[in-house]
């Protein structure tokens, strides 16, 4: 286990939408260099970029189509590896986003692959032995190509997937796990791996991580052995390098071999029903709205299970949001997300700011989808740098030629006023990351236990190591008497962090409404 990861607070770049240093509208990498002292000014030691490797862009950067390369763009090869200088200077760490399981149908590997004639690239992809042959269950594409056969898709139609091969065969096409041509895909990724490793990269982000082994994988010990092979490669030659899965089953991932797996936003689970219960018809549900009645029992049936089955192997990550997700600016105001970072920041594990989440930029769902975004394309508009500038300082282009337009509300947030107004999300932000770097106890390893949370009660109140942390995201003043509380005699009740007004004695704890306090 790496051990910065400890103490690791990262911020996600959609490099796209970041910081546009030559003027064609798109964000590079000589604009995230520009901004590495920002990113330290709130606290975070560390980035997970969004894929800048060559590629068609039908799937913003997801296609693939050279990982060894960095897409013309963002800038060359000798940049990234200059921006991991410059980031190892100010003690930040990079993670790059690794793309294992799918190529763009653009990547040599795949062209090879179509064609006529058997070659060393023919079954790096999953064909079946005929183009009327289809893949039961699987989205596939047939007729294309020269070969007689039918290709599986991983995601979009420009996204073929990758053989790691299958664990009980059924089709005479298909090819066992340890078949030396899938083996060869498995070492084809080491490969890329080590390539980035080598040049300076801290580790990768995992995309899809699950899903490698397609069929009959259910407990996932066959994509998880895969896993464990890389982290074997990691251990030996990268042991400072992380990686964090995409794959939001901790019990799993963790297991097998990744340091953190995310806690992704998937409809009913515990992370949704804090921030996001509000996609059906009716009220808004989300334990974080200041306007319900939650509790927070619902987010403890799902969480508990989780921390207790993986804290052994490594860390659950909380995100504030994704490139993947509706900003919680969707349906949240300000005075909500202070409590509800205040609480992302006091959990267990390694924690994920999504970039402008610092400034609550809003989710912009009047934009036209752009790169295979469709509705995630509201959440990676143009970061908002300076009020008074030019698309708000992220690019000298003109209006029209942006990536995606910038947020058109004339009120909408930016760093530098941000700065200015002590009120600001900003400082929120910066203050409970700051509160987390100084107390080891709120760190990734620090221990977790649930004080109080009782059903149709609003407050929510944790112990980490030798604090006390307590929520109340409601309208109302809130009283809890201390004999109600669990695991939690010995608190001194100094306060080191606090929203709102919030009291402790002997007696009993008083939260104001919306408030958060951490108590030694
Ligand atoms: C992951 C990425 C998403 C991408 C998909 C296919 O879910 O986060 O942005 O479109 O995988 O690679
Ligand atoms: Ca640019």
């Amino acid at each position: 286990m790496p051990a910065w990861l400890k103490n690791a607070v990262f911020y996600e770049i959609y490099p796209q939408s970041f910081n546009d240093t030559n003027k064609d509208g798109i964000g590079d990498i000589q604009g995230i260099i520009d901004k590495l002292d920002y990113v330290k000014s709130l606290g975070c030691n560390a980035l997970w970029i969004n894929p800048i490797y060559d590629s068609p862009f039908k799937d913003a950067g997801y296609d693939v189509r050279d990982y060894k390369k960095v897409a013309p763009r963002y800038g060359t090869n000798e940049d990234l590896v200059r921006l991991f200088e410059e980031a190892h200077k100010k003690e930040i760490k990079v993670l790059l986003d690794l793309v294992p399981g799918h190529t763009s149908e653009e990547h040599e590997w795949f062209k090879k692959s179509c064609e006529y004639e058997p070659n060393e690239y023919y079954n790096r992809y999953i064909w079946t032995n005929g183009a009327f042959c289809g893949i039961g269950g699987h989205p596939y594409i047939g007729g294309e190509a020269e070969r007689d056969g039918c290709y599986m898709l991983n995601f979009f139609k420009c996204q073929p997937a990758l053989n790691y091969g299958v664990l009980n065969i059924t089709e005479p096409w298909q090819l066992p796990v340890d078949h030396p041509d899938v083996l060869a895909t498995r070492e084809a990724l080491k490969d890329i791996m080590r390539f980035w490793l080598d040049k300076g990269c801290d580790g990768f982000r995992v995309d899809m991580a699950d899903s490698l082994v397609k069929e009959d994988d259910e407990v996932k010990s066959a994509t998880g052995a895969i896993w464990t092979d890389i982290r074997g490669m990691m251990d030996k030659d990268y042991p400072d390098a992380a990686l964090v899965s995409e794959w939001c089953n901790p019990q799993c991932a963790l297991k097998y071999g990744f340091h953190a797996d995310f806690y992704l936003d998937h409809h009913g689970n515990g992370l949704n029903v804090l921030f996001r219960d509000n996609e059906t018809e009716g009220p808004d549900n989300s334990y974080f709205n200041k306007n319900c009645d939650e509790d927070p029992k619902r987010f403890l049936a799902d969480y508990l299970p989780r921390y207790e089955g993986s804290k052994d192997y490594g860390y659950i990550s909380f995100i504030t949001c994704n490139h993947d997700t509706p900003r919680l600016t969707k349906t949240m105001d300000e005075s909500e997300l202070k409590i509800a970072y205040s609480f992302i920041f006091t959990m267990p594990g390694v924690p994920f700011l999504y970039y402008g989440d610092e400034i609550g930029m809003k989710y912009l769902d009047y934009v036209k989808t752009k790169e295979g975004g469709f509705q995630r394309t509201g959440s990676r508009s143009p970061m908002q740098w300076e009020k008074n500038a030019a698309n708000y300082g992220f690019s000298g282009a003109d209006a029209d030629k942006l990536y995606i337009p910038v947020d058109k509300d004339e009120n909408a947030p930016c760093v530098d006023t941000a700065e200015e107004n002590p009120d600001s999300l900003i400082h929120t932000v910066r203050n409970i990351i700051a509160i987390r770097k100084e107390y080891e106890d709120l760190q990734a390893d620090g221990s977790f236990s649930v004080a109080y949370a009782k059903e149709g009660k609003r407050p929510f109140i944790y112990k980490r190591g030798d604090l006390l942390v307590a929520v109340n995201p409601g309208l109302k003043e809130e009283t809890v008497d201390r004999s109600e509380l669990e695991n939690a005699d010995f608190i001194k009740g100094n306060l080191i962090y606090g929203i709102g007004s919030a009291d402790i004695d002997d007696q009993r704890i008083v939260l104001g409404p919306q408030s958060f306090a951490i108590w030694e």
